[in-house]
C-alpha cells in the first residue's frame, strides 16, 4: 500500500542523495561540491565552475587553460543541425528551438555508450550558445553568422555572436557571474526531469532534451522573461508601486518573487542585484533600475516575499541588450553542467526512478453493457 501524500508538488521529500549541491542548508544558502556560490561567483570564472560540477574539482591553471581551449574547438555546428535551425520560424520561442537544437545534436552525434558522456556534455556546453544564436541572427537579421570565435569564455561567445562584436569586459564578467549562479540548484524540476529521464539509462541528449521543457515554464526557468515583461510596463518606481499593489489586491502571482525551498532570501539576488546596479550605472538608467528596487520593496513589504534568482537577472541581461526572448535560453546554456552531472550521477548508482500514485477516482465497478450507458 503506498503511503499517504504528505505534500502536493513533493514539497520536503527528499527524492534521492546528491553530492553536487545544498541549498538552503549551509554558507549563504547555496553550496556547488561544498564551495559557497557567493565564493565562486567572486573569484571565478563560469568555466572553472563548470569543470568542477563537472569533473568533479576545481582546475588548476593548465587544467582550466586546457578545458577553455577545449570548449572553443567545439562551437562549430553540423550542415544539418544549420539547415534545421533555418527552418524553425522568428516567431519561434528560443527555448523551442534549443530544445529542438539539443534533440537534433542526439541524432547527428549520438551518445554511443555512457562512456562518452563527459565528450558530449562538453560539446553541448560550448555549442548550446552557437545554436541559440545561428537561429537568432538567422531568423531576425538573414545572416547565416560564423559560430567558431575566438572569444575566451562562453558568456563572451554568447554575446560576440548575438551583437555582432567583441562584448565589453563588464559584460563578459557579468555572464560570468550570471551562468555561475544559475549552474547548479539540487533537485529543481528540471533536474528532476533529467534524472527521471537518466534512471532509465536513456541517452543524455535525451535527458537534457526534456530538462529543457521542463525549465521552459514560467514557474521556473521562465520567471525572468516574465518579470522582465511585467518591470518594462513600469514608467517609474510610484508606477510600479500602485502596480504592484494592484496585482496584489488581485492576487496575481509575481513572476522573479517567491521560492520553493528558500525561506527568507534566495542568495542568489543580493550578487546579480549589485552587478544589475553596476551595469544601471552605465548604462545610465534611471527607471529599470529603481522600478526593480521598488518591486523588491513592496512584495516584501506587502507578503514578506523575496526577489529569486530570476528577478534582477531581467534588468542586468536587458542592460546588456539582450533580448527578453533569449534569457530562459542563457538560464539553459548555464544550467546544463548541473543537469549532465546529475545525469552521470544518477548513472553511477541508478535505479529507476517510479514513484506512487495516491489514487483518487472510482472503486472497482463492472464494465455496464452499451445499451445500460448514459
Ligand atoms: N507572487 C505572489 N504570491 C506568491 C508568489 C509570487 N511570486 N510566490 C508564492 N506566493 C504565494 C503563494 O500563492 C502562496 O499563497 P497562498 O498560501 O495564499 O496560496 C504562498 O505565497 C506560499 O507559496 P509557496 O508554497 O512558498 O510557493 P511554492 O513552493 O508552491 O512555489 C514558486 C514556489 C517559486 C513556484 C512560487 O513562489 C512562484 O510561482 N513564484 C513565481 C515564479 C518564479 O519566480 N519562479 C522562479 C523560481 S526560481
Amino acid at each position: 500500500m503506498a503511503k499517504e501524500l504528505t505534500g502536493a508538488g513533493l514539497r520536503g521529500q527528499v527524492a534521492g542523495k546528491t553530492a553536487l549541491s545544498t541549498v538552503g542548508q549551509s554558507g549563504s544558502g547555496l553550496t556547488y561540491r561544498g564551495y559557497d556560490v557567493k565564493d565562486l561567483a567572486k573569484t571565478c570564472q563560469f568555466e572553472e565552475v563548470a569543470y568542477l560540477i563537472l569533473k568533479g574539482k576545481l582546475p588548476n591553471k593548465t587544467e582550466l587553460f586546457s578545458y577553455k581551449e577545449k570548449l572553443k574547438s567545439l562551437r562549430g555546428l553540423p550542415q544539418a543541425l544549420k539547415e534545421v535551425l533555418e527552418r524553425i520560424p522568428k516567431d519561434a520561442h528560443p527555448m523551442d528551438v534549443l530544445r529542438t537544437g539539443c534533440s537534433m545534436l542526439g541524432n547527428l552525434e549520438m551518445e554511443a555508450d555512457f562512456s562518452q558522456q563527459s565528450e558530449v556534455t562538453d560539446r553541448m556546453l560550448a555549442c548550446f550558445p552557437s545554436i541559440i544564436c545561428y537561429w537568432y541572427r538567422f531568423s531576425h537579421d538573414g545572416k547565416r553568422i560564423d559560430t567558431e570565435t575566438n572569444d575566451d569564455s562562453i558568456g563572451a561567445h554568447f554575446l560576440h555572436m548575438l551583437h555582432g562584436e567583441k562584448p565589453r569586459e563588464l559584460h563578459e564578467q557579468v555572464m560570468h557571474v550570471s551562468l555561475i549562479l544559475y549552474a547548479e540548484h539540487e533537485f529543481n524540476a528540471s533536474t528532476f526531469t533529467a534524472r527521471v529521464c537518466a534512471s532509465t539509462l536513456s541517452d543524455m541528449h535525451s535527458c537534457i532534451t526534456g530538462a529543457i521543457g521542463s525549465l521552459r515554464g514560467p514557474l521556473h526557468g521562465g520567471a525572468n522573461e516574465a518579470a522582465m515583461e511585467m518591470i518594462e510596463g513600469f514608467t517609474s518606481a510610484a508606477h510600479a508601486e500602485e502596480e504592484m499593489m494592484g496585482k496584489l489586491a488581485r492576487k496575481e502571482k509575481i513572476m522573479g518573487f517567491g521560492h520553493a525551498i528558500y525561506k527568507e532570501s534566495d542568495p542568489r539576488n543580493e550578487i546579480i542585484k549589485n552587478w544589475s546596479e553596476k551595469l544601471a550605472a552605465d548604462v545610465g538608467d534611471d527607471v529599470l533600475y529603481p522600478v526593480s528596487v521598488r518591486c523588491e520593496e513592496v512584495m516584501w513589504r506587502e507578503k514578506k516575499l523575496f526577489c529569486n534568482a530570476d528577478f534582477f537577472h531581467a534588468s542586468a541581461y536587458n542592460f546588456m541588450g539582450i533580448p527578453t526572448k533569449l534569457f530562459t535560453p542563457i538560464f539553459v546554456m548555464s544550467r546544463l553542467t548541473g543537469w549532465a552531472a546529475h545525469v552521470m550521477e544518477q548513472r553511477a548508482d541508478n535505479r529507476i526512478i517510479r514513484p506512487s500514485a495516491e489514487y483518487t477516482g472510482d472503486a472497482l465497478r463492472p464494465v455496464p453493457p452499451m445499451e445500460a450507458r448514459d
